[in-house]
């Protein structure tokens, strides 16, 4: 089944290509992970939209902290503060739908909305993830100036007790994702204000 937003996953730079380190075919995965949730979220009825919400807020709270902690700070030296903190911005705001749909049991009249927005505001900056930032960390990492093998093993290691810590307490335990000071920096940078 492939729905609107799964059919790019077999499009352009959102493909695994052999050759993507993997930091970034880990990343790609989840990628595509969520637009195929996210296809499947819009003809769901209302308990199955309750669970795939619920599989949604998880997988996305663990991807964005480990982008935060370990790729976005391995970037930002590499790539420049703009792409970086636009990224870090994006997840703001889907974190704050996040805790909010975490806070909701799917009956509620706002819940389809809420997740829609989600996924129009996920695929959006997971493309441009997979089209900008990935290409260009792709580039350092051809030239050497990074190690995405390396990092792609420091995510999967972190992600992998994320998912231990859900499992073992129902939370994802404690985060060193970006701090509020830097977000705060951060939204300024990419509104200019
Ligand atoms: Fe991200
Ligand atoms: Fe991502």
């Amino acid at each position: 089944m492939s729905g609107k937003y799964a059919q790019r996953n077999a499009q352009d730079h959102h493909v695994i290509a052999k050759d993507d380190p993997l930091a970034i075919s880990l990343l790609k995965e989840e990628h595509h992970i969520f637009r195929s949730l996210f296809d499947e979220a819009e003809n769901a009825d209302a308990k199955r939209l309750a669970a795939i919400a619920r599989e949604l807020c998880m997988r996305l709270s663990v991807h964005m902290t480990i982008e935060e902690e370990i790729l976005y700070p391995a970037l930002k030296p590499v790539l420049g503060d703009d792409e970086i903190n636009e990224g870090i911005v994006e997840h703001q705001s889907g974190k704050r739908i996040v805790a909010e749909l975490e806070q909701l049991d799917g009956t509620e009249d706002l819940f389809a909305a809420k997740v829609h927005v989600l996924g129009e505001e996920t695929v959006h900056h997971i493309d441009e993830e997979d089209e900008d930032m990935f290409e260009d960390a792709k580039a350092a990492h051809a030239s050497g100036k990074i190690d995405l093998d390396a990092l792609g093993e420091r995510l999967r290691a972190r992600q992998a007790q994320l998912y231990d810590d859900i499992a073992r307490t129902g939370e994802t335990g404690k985060t060193s994702e970006a701090q509020p000071d830097e977000v705060e920096r951060a939204d300024r940078a990419v509104t200019g204000g």
